[in-house]
């Protein structure tokens, strides 16, 4: 029997109690990326509504969305521009303060990564608070990209994220949740 998309990718993330702090239920999914069937069907069907459309870029976030949104560029045959925490992109950044499940940071992005108008999906493992996708999507149109959508493997729809992203115009794309 063939097992469905969801089982498939629950089956391969793990979860780690009290990580990275007491009372979070982490969502560890490097084994979902060691698991080859699991990972290719999770981006498989991240790319499969966007396949045959013009996206000029792919906005990953670090760390995890690094991972998915490369190999999603790949299939899009889209640019990727990296989204990182504060202090590691070498040249002119924007930057925004956000906070997340278990707490506050600071993320940037070239200033030059995105120009006016270009169509952009943003990428990561997870959506949580929202706070990171929130942050990530006011620096992509502080310098005008035109974001297509977000897309996540996981939704944590308790924590609200998908209702702030999308109360912001921005149209989210979840796997499992
Ligand atoms: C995790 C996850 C998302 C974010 C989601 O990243 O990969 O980026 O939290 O949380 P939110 O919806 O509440 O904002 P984390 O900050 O742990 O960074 P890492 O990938 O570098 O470990
Ligand atoms: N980011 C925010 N909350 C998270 C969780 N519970 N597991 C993994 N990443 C997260």
């Amino acid at each position: 029997m063939k097992t469905s998309l969801e089982d498939t990718l629950l089956s391969a993330i793990r979860t780690i109690p009290d990580y990275p702090k007491p009372g979070i239920l982490f969502r560890d999914i490097t084994t979902l990326l060691g698991n080859a069937r699991a990972f290719r069907r999770a981006v498989d069907e991240l790319v499969h509504p966007y396949a045959g459309t013009k996206i000029d870029k792919i906005a990953g976030i670090e760390a995890r969305g690094f991972i998915l949104g490369g190999a999603i560029a790949h299939q899009l045959s889209a640019g990727f521009i990296p989204i990182r925490k504060k202090g590691k992109l070498p040249h002119e950044t924007v930057r925004v303060a956000y906070s997340l499940e278990y707490g506050v940071d600071e993320m940037e992005m070239h200033k030059d990564a995105v120009t006016e108008g270009e169509k952009v999906i943003l990428v990561d493992d997870l959506i949580a608070t929202g706070g990171t996708a929130e942050g990530a999507t006011r620096l992509l149109r502080q310098m005008g990209a035109d974001i297509v959508a977000a897309c996540f493997v996981i939704d944590l729809p308790d924590l609200g994220g998908r209702r702030k992203l999308e109360a912001m115009g921005v149209e989210v794309r979840t796997l499992i949740g």
